[in-house]
């Protein structure tokens, strides 16, 4: 078979590892791919019309996406009307990222458990109803907004600048509608699962760490690192989030007949009232997905073919019971402003050491890999504990280096707890 993959970060790099494993796999092309994804061709074409027409004419059996916002723009739609096979929900069904109104709207005519929120289209009657509220509380774009469209206000004060913010147009088009939103509290989980319509099928859990520094302190990023699986889910856990959060999800599908045959995020707060969901992604979470498909010994390929022919109850997942941890290197700076095209060595001592390496924001030039984005890399090791996972993922890290190197120190600390 003949494979498509479209994104260029860590997540595409592990997809790429891993889907260039299946014996069906005859040959990958990336589009664009990144220097470390040696598996695939790299591909050029970057909209849904050419992306179309270079699986048209190159004969590619299965295309899969990685980033929303082709997935938004309704690349699905249009594979679909040309009889091209593809993985992912259509645009409207990709709304439940790419709106989150449209989520909520979704969680609450399907009961699926979520903070209690209001939306406005307006800045004055926004502004009214936060003097009203409880503090913190937390202030949503509801457009896509690369991970920043999301305020978590301590104060009324914060919350009234965040409001501001996004009617003044900080977010873009995203932020002229808001969200406000009740602030949950609990440990945060990410739920990944196929979906083709007609069943569900979750993958390992896994947590995220958002916030750009140790101690989940300072800004929201991209993620800084992910482990797998979350210990917080536990058997007991995993039956009440199928219950309460997967299968409504896959009734709501059925009932507003949304056409989904891809990957369903659900970014989970675990409170004391039980699992509540924050967010839909339409996707592979991204460093989430560095962390889960290490652990993943069936067929991807296999999965995501059955996943884009609706005949996902034919696939059955089986995972190594061995915790994975990935740590994200990042440029000095990252999220906030950053120089790029410093060199990078040491990925193969830290690759000789058992550690998987996905690249991001790299760029080669004659034999050499630089920095060339906020995200830089990946790390990512197995431990027959966490503990061990952790160390086996630092001691390969710290082979890595360039001038600005950062990351976190700290990550999975509060499952190590
Ligand atoms: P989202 O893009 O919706 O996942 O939001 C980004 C991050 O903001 C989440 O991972 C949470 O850490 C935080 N967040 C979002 N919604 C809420 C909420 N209702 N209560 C508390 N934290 C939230
Ligand atoms: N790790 C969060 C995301 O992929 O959106």
């Amino acid at each position: 078979m003949k494979i498509l993959l479209v994104g260029s970060g860590g997540r595409e790099h592990a997809l790429a590892w891993k889907l260039s494993q299946s014996r069906h796999c005859s040959r990958l092309f990336c589009a664009p791919g990144n220097p470390g994804i040696s598996q695939a061709t790299a591909v050029l074409a970057n909209t849904p019309e050419d992306l179309a027409d270079f699986a048209r004419l190159n004969r590619i059996d299965l295309t899969m996406i990685g980033p929303e916002a082709l997935l938004c723009e309704g690349i699905v739609d249009h594979f679909c009307d040309l009889g091209l096979r593809i993985v992912g929900p259509d645009r409207r069904a990709a709304q439940l990222e790419g709106s989150k109104s449209f989520a909520k709207d979704f969680m609450r005519r399907h009961n699926l458990p979520t903070a209690k929120a209001e939306v406005f289209d307006e800045e004055k009657p926004a502004l009214k109803y936060l003097r009203q509220q409880s503090m913190p509380i937390v202030v949503k774009a509801d457009g896509l907004a690369a991970g920043k469209g999301v305020i978590v206000a301590e104060n009324l004060a914060q919350a009234e600048q965040a409001v501001r913010d996004c009617f003044a147009g900080s977010f873009g088009e995203a932020g002229y509608r808001v969200l406000i939103e009740e602030c949950l509290v609990g440990e945060e989980v990410s739920i990944l699962a196929l979906c083709d319509g007609n069943s569900i099928l979750p993958l390992a859990s896994s947590q995220d760490h958002k916030r750009a520094w140790d101690g989940d302190q300072g800004p929201n990023t991209g993620g800084m690192g992910a482990y797998s699986p979350a210990p917080i889910v536990d058997q007991a856990l995993e039956q009440t989030i199928d219950r309460q959060i997967l299968q409504p999800f896959l009734r709501g599908v059925q009932q507003d007949l949304l056409y989904f045959r891809g990957v369903i995020y659900a970014g989970l707060m675990i409170t004391a009232a039980g699992p509540k969901l924050l967010e839909f992604n339409v996707r592979f979470g991204d460093p989430e997905t560095q962390a889960i498909l290490p652990r993943l010994d069936s067929d991807l390929l296999e999965a995501l073919c059955a996943t884009a022919d609706g005949r996902l109850h034919e696939v059955k997942l089986s995972w190594k019971p061995e915790p994975a941890v990935c740590v994200v290197m990042a440029s000095k700076g990252y999220p906030g402003k950053f120089e790029r095209g410093f060199e990078i060595s040491g990925i193969e001592a830290a690759q000789a050491k058992g550690a998987l390496v996905f690249q991001a924001g790299t760029r080669e030039q004659d034999g050499k890999l630089y920095t060339a984005g906020g995200r830089v890399l990946g790390v990512t090791a197995l431990g027959n504990t966490l503990p061990e996972a952790v160390k086996n993922t630092y001691a390969a890290l710290e082979e890595i280096s360039w001038q600005g190197a950062s990351y976190r120190k700290d990550i999975a600390h509060r499952a190590l707890k």
